[in-house]
């Protein structure tokens, strides 16, 4: 019987572990699996909610780290699994994607000599200005086995010199919530209660400190939202972060006086799928709203200069758009207008990634 930790901590973190919890119940003779959270994203709504859409337990750990500098978030995550660890001496770490929690529990569990399983590994955004782009690095450096959702992984991998044996092309783990969860988030009556029709709106997601962090960025993005709003309804379910800074700015008016913007706290999983499959279009800077949409067809625009998803831009629905307001607003134009950049589902996004890496879990470790 082998002990396993899956991480959990932000919001993205949720919907990657969901399905690997339940695939690794389904062995155990083999396996006795632990949910630990860290407590990054500690908000009722960014945690708890999916937890409930989700069908996970309560966690067997939850470190109630909260939020911080980065240095002070990354140090009391170590600190505190550091004790889990300690006591429970797991045979393996599962970390996902790329938040402080991802970086700070793979540290902690490689330098006690047990090994860190990285799902999502190798993507690149080649950007270091972005946490995530460290976070994704240091964690790929350090785990012994790298799980990638795409080709494009695996050759950045092999690009930085990471021996092919460690690399397992697994899928995507997030399209096997979806493909689980998309007939429930189907019935949703989020656009009931919206009092909004299918396709005549577009969803946006706004979060990166490198979009919300800046007075004159978040502006400019404030505007093009503003124009495109005088064409199409926009529904907004807003980022703590970013409602703080918009607070923080004295943009508070700009927003308001938007009469076709409407704003809701950050939806659960049913709705947010629920949301954004019935989207004319989608604009966010997230990663997993890259791949989501992708899934389901629906033409995203992508708020970043860069992207570690370039295969939602190869082979799927995604585009990235300059971070001026013109640009953002020609582009919206477009798709309103009927320019629609078609795609398809990549490979290995078919909901049967819990299951590989199962697999793979049970000849490595025995
Ligand atoms: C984090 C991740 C990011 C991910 C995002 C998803 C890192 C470096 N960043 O960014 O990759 O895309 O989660 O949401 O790990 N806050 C609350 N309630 C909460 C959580 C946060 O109010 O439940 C507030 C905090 O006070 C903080 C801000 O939101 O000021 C940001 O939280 P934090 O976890 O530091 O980073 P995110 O921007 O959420």
């Amino acid at each position: 019987m082998k002990k396993i930790h899956l991480i959990v901590g932000a919001r993205p973190n949720f919907m990657k572990m969901a399905p690997l919890y339940k695939e690794f119940n389904r062995h155990k003779a083999d396996f006795s699996v632990k949910l630990i959270h860290t407590g990054q994203h500690y908000d009722e709504r960014m945690s708890k909610f999916f937890f409930d859409d989700l069908q996970l337990p309560v966690p067997d750990e939850y470190l109630e780290v909260g939020s911080g500098t980065h240095g002070k978030q990354t140090a009391r995550i170590i600190e505190r699994y550091e004790e889990v660890l300690l006591k429970d001496k797991p045979d393996l770490v599962i970390v996902a994607g790329d938040v402080n929690s991802t970086v700070a529990c793979a540290l902690d569990a490689v330098k006690l000599h047990i090994p860190v399983a990285h799902l999502e590994a190798g993507l690149r955004s080649f950007a270091k200005s972005m946490p995530e782009e460290i976070n994704r690095i240091m964690t790929d450096v350090i785990s012994d086995y790298l799980l990638t959702p795409s080709i494009d992984a695996n050759e950045n991998l092999l690009q930085e010199g990471k021996p092919q044996e460690k690399i397992f092309l697994v899928g995507n783990i997030m399209i096997d919530s979806l493909v689980q969860y998309r007939a429930k988030a189907a019935e949703s009556k989020i656009l009931d209660d919206l009092r909004i029709a299918k396709k005549e709106y577009a969803l946006i997601t706004l979060h990166r400190p490198s979009n919300v962090d800046r007075k004159a960025g978040l502006e400019a993005i404030l505007d093009a939202f503003a124009e495109i709003s005088k064409n199409l309804k926009l529904i907004f379910p807003i980022h703590p972060r970013t409602t703080k800074q918009i607070r923080n700015f004295g943009l508070e008016e700009k927003v308001q006086e938007m009469e076709n913007l409407i704003l809701i706290p950050p939806a659960g999983y049913y709705d947010f799928l629920n949301l954004q499959m019935n989207a004319k279009f989608v604009l966010t800077d997230s990663g997993g709203i890259q791949e989501e949409s992708t899934y389901f067809g629906v033409p995203c625009l992508t708020l970043r200069p860069n992207t570690e998803r370039p295969i939602t831009i190869w082979e799927g629905t995604n585009q990235l758009v300059k971070l001026e307001s013109a640009d953002i607003v020609e582009a919206a134009l477009k798709i309103i207008g009927g320019e629609v950049k078609s795609g398809r589902i990549p490979q290995l996004w078919d909901g049967k990634t819990a299951a590989r890496i199962v697999n793979i879990f049970k000849k490595e470790l025995n």
